[in-house]
């Protein structure tokens, strides 16, 4: 006899990427996702642009990852969505869909912890991907996050440190915009700091207590730098882009490696897993290389498409709930600050 096989469509819109995923089991059929250009104008996430945004995106999107999966809608098993944490309006758009298409297809709606999604994305069933085992320790690095969180089953998690100001995305692109790069400046960063010396300026690291971070210090210090060496030279920057990015991207990294090693010490837990769009640095997946060999890690990064912002890994946590019959009131609101 063969098991019936369970179809979940998810939704994810909690900040300015509108997305749509169908998966059978663990395995991905369809990922939508479409970003959002408008706010590269602004060098950052405008929330209301987004939510309107996301309006206009959400039909397209959704009949999009139906057609690339093949399925109908009235295969479908269950609607997860994400609740939060994220903008509000934004979150809204998703929630309201999500409910409505619920509801007309009289299937169970699932809630799902963005945060949450990050973590599990690594469970989504690949070719050659090794899944981390439980304990595993699970940093989320992007442009809204930075947690380490420790993982002890599928939604037995506990944050253990997280950042108390700017996210380590948002250092990336605040510092970027110092330097007159457009946004998001952290790939660029990262691109122009293969060719400079991490070592030619020295940027004081935050002293934060414990396992939490913070970058806001970070992105003043390297603005009264630049500020301090432009008046004595007006071409400083031009002249030092690659070093400046290569020293950042050294400080930035260094503190995400210490807090790390930190959680290691402290949990006795090797396996470490990182998600979010920042994963996708060249520095951070070297270091992280390098504590394997150093300090016995091992570290677990899912494909790109699985860190940024996408509706795949609300997916898998939707099926993941699914399994448990965890499902949602209908009266359920969509939540800024949603906790893990
Ligand atoms: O996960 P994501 O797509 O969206 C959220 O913020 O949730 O992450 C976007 C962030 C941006 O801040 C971007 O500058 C940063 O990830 N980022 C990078 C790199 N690629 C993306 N930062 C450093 N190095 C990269 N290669
Ligand atoms: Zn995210």
């Amino acid at each position: 006899m063969t098991k019936e096989n369970t179809y979940i469509l998810a939704i994810e819109s909690s900040c300015d990427d509108t997305s749509a995923a169908v998966l059978c089991n663990d395995t991905i059929l369809s990922n939508v996702i479409t970003s959002q250009k408008i706010h590269a104008e602004y060098g950052g996430v405008v929330p209301e642009l987004a939510s309107r945004a996301h309006q206009s995106n959400i039909v397209p999107v959704v009949d999009q990852a139906l057609k690339q999966a093949g399925i109908l809608r009235n295969q479908l098993h269950a609607i997860a969505f994400t609740r939060g944490p994220g903008l509000i309006g934004s979150l809204l758009v998703g929630t309201s869909f999500a409910k409505s298409l619920a509801y007309g297809l009289d299937i169970p709606l699932i809630e799902v912890n963005h945060m949450q999604g990050h973590i599990l994305a690594h469970f989504i069933k690949e070719d050659g991907y090794t899944k981390p085992p439980f304990p595993f320790l699970a940093m989320t690095i992007s442009g809204g996050h930075t947690q380490i969180v420790k993982v002890t089953n599928y939604f037995e998690m506990e944050v253990i440190g997280e950042t108390i100001d700017d996210a380590v995305g948002e250092a990336y692109d605040k510092s970027g915009k110092i330097l007159g790069l457009g946004y998001p400046a952290g790939p660029q960063i990262d691109k122009l700091a293969q060719t400079g010396n991490p070592k030619a300026f020295k940027f004081t690291k935050p002293k934060v207590d414990g396992l939490n971070f913070s970058f806001s210090g970070l992105k003043t210090g390297i603005l009264y730098f630049v500020q301090r060496e432009t008046k004595k030279n007006p071409d400083f920057v031009k002249e030092n882009l690659e070093s400046i990015c290569a020293s950042i991207q050294y400080t930035i990294i260094g503190i995400l490696i210490d807090k790390l090693k930190h959680a290691v010490k402290r949990t006795g837990i090797t396996h470490i897993a990182i998600g979010g769009g920042v994963s996708a640095n060249s520095g951070i997946r070297q270091a992280l290389k390098n504590g394997e060999k150093k300090f016995g890690w091992t570290t677990y990064i899912p494909k790109f498409e699985y860190t940024t912002d996408n509706a795949a890994m609300i997916a898998i946590v939707g099926y993941l709930k699914y399994l448990e019959k965890d499902f949602s009131d209908f009266d359920v609101m969509a939540t800024a600050r949603l906790k893990i």
